[in-house]
Parts: C-alpha cells; structure tokens; sequence
C-alpha cells in the first residue's frame, strides 16, 4: 500500500446518468484516479428500497458499469464493482445498524421524503438506507466521499457511527470526510431552473441525459425556460440563464465575464445552440464509449467479477477484524 488517500464513491444503478449527476459527481471520478486510490461502486442494493422491476435493475445496473467506464473509470486503476457483489456490505451493515439509533434515523430528510413519495412502501430497508451506506464506506475505512450536499447529512451519520462504534470497542474505523470537488455546480432543471435538474422529472425536456444523442440535447436547450429581457449574463434572479452559463462555463471552461462578451449582441437563440452544442459534442465520446462496453459484455463480466475480488478481499479483512472486536466467535 502507499500513502495515497482512500476515496469511496457510490452511484444508484439508473442505468444513464443526468447531466446533473455527471457534472456534481462522476466526471471528477476519473481525475480522481490519478491522485487517490479509489473504489467506486453501483449501488443496487439501495436501489431495491424503492419497487424495481428485476429485468430493468439487472440491465440498469450493467448500464451504469459500462457508463462509468465510459465516463472515465479504469477498473485497472480503480475498484470498479457492484454492490451486490460483495457481501460484506451487508455483513457490516447489520453491524452498523445495532449501533444506529432509531432516532437518528428518523431525523434524516431524505427518508421523510422518499417516504412521502412512496407512502405505499415505506419499507425498512428504505429507513436503514443511511446504514447501509455507512457500511460501503467503513468496510474500506475511505478518507474521503464524494458526494453531493443532497446526501452530507447520510455521511455525517456515517461519521457519527463510527465515532460510537470506536467509543465502544476502540478506535478502529477512521472517520470518514466529505470531498467537494473545486467546481462544484449544481445543475438546475431547463423548465424550471429554480428545482434541481432530475431523471424523475415528469417533464422529459428538463433533464439532459448523457446518452441522449446529439439532436436531443440541442433541441432541449433550444426549449429551456430562460427570462423576459436579453441579457446574458451572471445575475440574481437569472435562474435560467444562469444555469445555461454554468453549464457553458464547465464545458468550456470560460468565466461569465467572459461568455457575457462572446454572446454580446447574440440572442438567446444564439446562446442556447451554442451551449447545446457544446455539451453535446463533448458527450459524444462518452456515448460511443458506452455503445463498445455495454455491446462486449464478456469484458464487462470480467471487469466487474474482478473488482468485486479486489473489494471483497480488501473489505474482508476489516470486516473481519469488526466481527472479532464485537465479540463473534472465529470460524478457524
Ligand atoms: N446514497 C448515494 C446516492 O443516492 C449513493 C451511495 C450509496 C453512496 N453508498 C454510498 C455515495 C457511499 C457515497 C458513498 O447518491
């Protein structure tokens, strides 16, 4: 081992990413390589917390495998593997999970949400959701996790078991930190910039997906809602065209001052082409990229069955040391 820091990461298998989980998060993962060791991980056993159809999840799941890879993950650099694959994760959950209040739970936002949202099935596994992520991160003791502000207070109650956890038996897990990448934009919805850009949407002109092909993606900022006046430029009250600028900015790397002179005297026709153009164009790569993995699915097989070997192997041996310090007997 060298003394390179540990980054965990997880990402529901929704089978294609939006523009907003590309940007907030697996477009910094493969950067990420070059500085961390790195383990990544499509998370299909918090998927099923909420109804899946199980020919959908499997394919959703392969999808988001190969999606990574073309997004810029090397199984050869990083573990690359999937949930389920890995018993550990669950091993250490229930672990976690006996030192993980009932109130604790209760408190987190996102569980009141979802539990709102699918009144129909609020079921345990939707309530202990936060623990089993706990456990993704602890059985590897990762120093850092890349995450979006949506999921920093699951992260601060994974920080908070493993403190207790370490009170109780000793100092054993280290305590996981939050990693903000230095861009860290939010991504807003192209038909109502104030709300989050999101795949659930029920308006399918709001989100940009990243394997929507080129036309697509033109023809949804030809149609995103922007404001009255013709200005395009970084100001309060400019959701939308914010949001459009942001997006601008990141692809191209151009400060506002700077697209505000590009586009002075162009129109918001003029603007909208272009940032769709440009997000399209350098999605392109990562498209034909997932259309060769996902189509060679023995090499998927092979990436993924040896990532889930290079993660059981390293998280066994914590898990293992936790089963000991909680007073489980040895197998021998
Ligand atoms: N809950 C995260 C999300 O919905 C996904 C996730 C699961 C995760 N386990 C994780 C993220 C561990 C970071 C670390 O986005």
């Amino acid at each position: 081992m060298d003394d390179k820091k540990l980054i965990f990461s997880g990402i529901q298998p929704t089978g294609t990413f939006t523009l907003g989980n590309y940007i907030g998060a697996v477009r910094n993962w493969g950067p990420l390589q070059e500085e961390y060791n790195c383990i990544y991980c499509v998370v299909d056993m918090h998927a099923i917390t909420v109804r899946q159809d199980p020919v959908k999840l499997r394919q959703n799941t392969m999808n988001s495998y190969a999606l990574l890879m073309a997004c810029g993950v090397d199984p050869e650099k990083s573990i690359l593997f999937i949930q389920s694959h890995v018993r550990t994760h669950a091993e250490l959950s229930w672990i976690l999970g006996c030192n993980t209040q009932f109130g604790e739970l209760s408190r987190m936002t996102q569980f009141k949400d979802k539990s709102q949202k699918h009144a129909d099935d609020i079921n345990s596994g939707l309530f202990t959701y936060p623990v089993l992520m706990a456990a993704d991160i602890l059985a590897y003791n990762a120093d850092l996790v890349p995450v979006g502000v949506d999921q920093k207070q699951h992260l601060e109650l994974a920080r908070n078991i493993a403190q207790r956890f370490n009170q109780r038996y000793g100092d054993f897990f280290t305590l996981p930190e939050p990693y903000i990448p230095e861009v860290g934009a939010k991504v807003m919805s192209l038909q109502d910039p104030t709300k989050k850009m999101s795949k659930s949407d029920e308006n399918p002109n709001a989100c940009i997906l990243i394997l929507d092909d080129k036309d697509t993606i033109i023809r949804k900022f030809k149609r995103a809602v922007t404001d009255s006046d013709s200005e395009i430029c970084y100001r309060e009250g400019k959701d939308g065209i914010n949001n459009l600028m942001t997006i601008y900015s990141i692809f191209t790397g151009k400060s506002f001052d700077e697209i505000t002179s590009e586009f002075d005297g162009k129109g918001y026709g003029d603007f909208k082409l272009a940032v769709g153009e440009t997000v399209a164009d350098a999605l392109e790569p990562i498209r034909t990229g997932f259309a060769q993995y996902s189509k060679d699915k023995a090499f998927l097989k092979k990436c993924y069955t040896e990532g889930a070997e290079k993660a059981l192997r390293y998280s066994h041996r914590i898990v293992s040391k936790v089963y000991r310090k909680v007073g489980f007997v040895d197998m021998g």
